[in-house]
């Protein structure tokens, strides 16, 4: 990938002209940490913040804090003013902001989204825009808001081997888990719970089936292991089957369910490269660091070749911890627009291949009811070891009358074998049902 235009710099002392597109959760306090902080700002940047206009879709709604001159519903308008310099894309959505940031990109505006549907859909054309243009494309706040994994990858463990990245990146599936583990909540009680504290969207889906971690999941994947992930590529399962007695049964097990984002690197017998991303709710041991993760908030677990394991923690979401992180970015971008030259941008140089998941390893907790005689178990485990799964842990309780609950935990096998092994295992006239399959992380 190579620069065609080179960014010289307005001087020291010259205005940065901002663009807002969107004054929703997060644009009211982009606009206001901007305004709370003049001087600061400029000494960071080395000339003032002016903000040109704000895009927004109604022009009736009262708005606080901002010159009611500067509203505009015609964002293409404002990002094409001369006087534009930096675009700040907080709509959300995927194919407007597309177009109105691929519109900044190519007219030299440099550009700070917190659109992670965005980004994870499109990196490689919006990077190749910002390229060819020779401006920057910032997106701290699409993981993780106000925690900075962005910067992280992009820059302090630039000069490391990034072997996996596992995380908590989504708040509202956490405080629903969170909910359901620590008071014993019922998964319906404790997403209405979040959506009456305004942490789950009116419409949920994105979060509960995993949509909005995938997105994540992809941007961090990309970032880490030098390869563009798009959110397609990313195996996604959400938390909406997880029921109390899951909670239960994995607290008697000693471990904790999250919904995590795992990334990681892969390397066959053959010795094939290759990368994987996948969501999916988790059991994790209770001594890890993330099952400590509780309420809302994000954690993202990065394992490095030199650096080993590091651990971001904070608040991944509401709009005053977004603002902060897209603010930083701004600041970044503004700076390049002031002396010159560009901040890290993505580099998939080195284009491995995506894992089809069913070769991944991976590892099962299975809860199932067996009829309860002589020759069950034997005859499961046997199974197990034909289709070569090896066991780590095998728990039986009386459950109803002649029948026992089965919890069985694998040791790592393929994705594929441990599918196929709860499929046979479902059908056997032994078997009276397998009541939930969660994968575990070491
Ligand atoms: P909101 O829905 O609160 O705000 C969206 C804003 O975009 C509103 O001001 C809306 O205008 C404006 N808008 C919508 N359509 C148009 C249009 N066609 N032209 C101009 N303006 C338009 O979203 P959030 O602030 O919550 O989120 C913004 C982005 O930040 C999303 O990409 C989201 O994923 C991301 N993000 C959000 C986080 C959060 O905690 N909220 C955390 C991390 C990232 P109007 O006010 O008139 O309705
Ligand atoms: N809906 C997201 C969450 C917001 O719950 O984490 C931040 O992306």
């Amino acid at each position: 990938m190579t620069t065609t235009s080179f960014n010289q710099g307005k001087g020291l002392g010259q205005p940065v002209g901002v663009a807002v597109l969107g004054m929703g959760t997060v644009g009211t306090e982009v606009l206001r940490l901007i305004a709370e902080n003049p001087n600061a700002y400029a000494n960071r940047i080395g000339g003032p913040i002016e903000i040109r206009g704000v895009a927004v879709s109604d022009l009736s709604r009262p708005r606080e804090g901002v010159d009611p001159a500067l509203l505009t519903d015609d964002a293409l308008g404002l990002i094409n003013r001369d006087d534009v310099d930096i675009v700040v894309e907080v709509i959300g959505g995927i194919e407007y902001p597309r177009e109105l940031v691929l519109a900044a990109l190519k007219a030299g505006k440099s550009v700070v989204t917190a659109n992670k549907a965005l980004v994870a859909a499109h990196a490689g054309e919006l990077a190749d825009a910002a390229n060819e243009a020779g401006v920057d494309l910032y997106y701290e706040a699409a993981v993780a808001a106000a925690i900075p994994v962005v910067g992280m990858l992009r820059r302090s463990l630039a000069g490391d081997q990034i072997q996996r990245i596992s995380g908590i990146v989504n708040g509202t599936t956490n405080f629903i888990l969170d909910a359901m583990t620590s008071t014993g909540a019922s998964y319906d009680d404790a997403l209405a719970e979040a959506t009456r504290l305004g942490y789950a969207e009116a419409d949920p889906t994105a979060d509960v089936e995993g949509h909005d971690a995938a997105s994540k999941a992809a941007i961090l994947a990309s970032l880490g292991f030098h390869t563009r992930v798009s959110f397609d590529d990313v195996y996604c399962e959400g938390i909406s089957k997880i029921t109390a007695e899951d909670i239960e049964a994995a607290k008697e097990a000693g471990y904790t369910i999250k919904l995590l984002a795992i990334c990681e690197k892969l390397v066959d017998e053959e010795g094939n490269k290759s990368v994987n991303a996948r969501v999916h709710p988790t059991l994790v041991p209770n001594e890890h660091p993330l099952a400590t993760v509780d309420k809302s908030y994000n954690a993202i677990f990065v394992e490095a070749e030199a650096a080993g394991r590091l651990m971001f923690y904070g608040n991944g979401a509401g709009g005053a911890p977004t603002a902060s992180a897209v603010c930083g970015d701004l600041i970044g971008a503004a700076r390049n627009k002031i002396h010159g030259g560009r901040a890290p941008g993505d580099n998939p140089y080195a284009n491995q291949p995506i894992a089809d998941f069913g070769e991944v390893p991976t590892r099962y907790h299975i809860d199932m009811r067996v009829e309860d005689r002589t020759g069950v178990l034997a005859d499961l485990a046997n199974r197990f070891a034909n289709a070569g799964i090896s066991l780590r842990t095998v728990r039986q309780e009386e459950d109803a009358e002649n029948e026992a609950r089965l919890i069985v935990v694998t040791h790592e096998a393929l994705e594929k074998d441990l599918r196929a092994m709860v499929e046979e295992l479902a059908a056997l006239p032994n078997v009276k049902e397998v009541k939930s399959v969660i994968r575990l992380d070491s």
